[in-house]
């Protein structure tokens, strides 16, 4: 199912979302090679970060609770990493983050010189400069690091990450718009939230808080591309929850240009992307719509 995205043709509308299986070559081709339109890099930070302690990531049937921590060797001990992905045969978005504005124009600079596809701002992050508020719940913030970057990015398209977490998604998506992105993705995980083993009386993860993904939170990523559509005409990548072909069905009725696919890559394995795909292709042949007439087909 070809798609076009960005000037870029890709053999399917799914994305593979931040974080879920690292950065080597080898993954990420497998992952094209399933089926898997546009494959993202686990978020890539400005210094060597170790990320929380386990246990991190929790199933708990309808979705996942994580606290990774956004481990990362940093930007510049990456090389093997790079090496590899220069020969690469698939469209790769490299997702970013840093804690200020010039952290964050700093990785940009490094990463857009290895020529990714696209770059992906994870400005679901805390910034350092306004007492580790979210970015991406400030529309000046989020206005400010999209500028940035984009004047240290070249031809290269720029792709804001947005949080559930904003008081309002679609103030955030448009100020990224006039800030001069050129797509958005949404969401980054939902919460955050806490388990806790009432055994042991404690928290179960270590970091105490994580963040939510998977089916539970599709009905809050929906709203939000419903949302920012309804302020933006920037493409966007639905994601969040999505794990059906019926599901990025949905997504695209909300505004969505492709559907990025997280957690369900746990619980349906790495072919989910050809699966979805396929059962996307079914759904359309069954109701005889194409997908540019579903886009947005909720709003109105
Ligand atoms: C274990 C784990 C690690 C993640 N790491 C990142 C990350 O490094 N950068 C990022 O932008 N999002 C990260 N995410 C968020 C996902 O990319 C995605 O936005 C979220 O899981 C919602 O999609 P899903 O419901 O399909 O999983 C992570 C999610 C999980 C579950």
């Amino acid at each position: 199912m070809n798609v076009n995205f960005l000037g870029k043709q890709l053999k399917s509308p799914t994305v593979l979302a931040s974080g879920i299986l690292g950065n080597s070559f080898d993954i990420l081709e497998r992952v094209h090679g399933a089926g898997c339109g546009i494959v993202t890099m686990k978020s890539i930070g400005p210094a060597p970060r170790d990320g929380h302690n386990n246990p991190t990531v929790i199933d708990l049937g309808h979705g996942l609770i994580n606290a990774v921590g956004l481990p990362t060797p940093g930007y510049r001990d990456m090389d093997e990493e790079w090496k590899a992905l220069e020969k690469r045969a698939f469209p790769l978005n490299a997702s970013i983050y840093g804690g200020s504005v010039s952290e964050f124009v700093e990785v940009a600079k490094f990463v857009a010189e290895k020529n990714p596809d696209f770059i992906e701002l994870n400005i679901s992050c805390p910034n350092s400069e306004k007492h580790g508020m979210l970015f991406g719940t400030n529309p000046t913030s989020s206005f400010d690091v999209v500028s940035a970057v984009k004047r240290v990015t070249g031809s290269i398209p720029v792709i804001p990450k947005l949080t559930p977490q904003a008081l309002s998604i679609g103030e955030i998506a448009k100020a990224c718009e006039d800030a001069g992105a050129d797509a958005l993705c949404a969401i980054n995980t939902a919460g955050p939230g806490m388990l806790i083993d009432i055994e042991s009386r404690k928290p179960i993860l270590a970091y105490k808080k994580g963040g939510l993904s998977g089916p539970m939170i599709r009905p809050i990523a929906v709203r939000c591309v419903y949302e920012i559509c309804q302020q933006t005409t920037l493409p966007v990548i639905g994601l969040g929850g999505v794990t059906t072909g019926r599901d990025a069905v949905e997504m695209i009725m909300a505004g969505a240009t492709l559907v990025g696919v997280g957690s369900a890559v746990k619980s349906r394995g790495i072919d989910v992307f050809s699966t979805i795909t396929r059962e996307l292709a079914q759904w359309l042949d069954d109701h005889g719509a194409t997908l540019e007439e579903i886009r947005g087909a909720a709003h109105g």
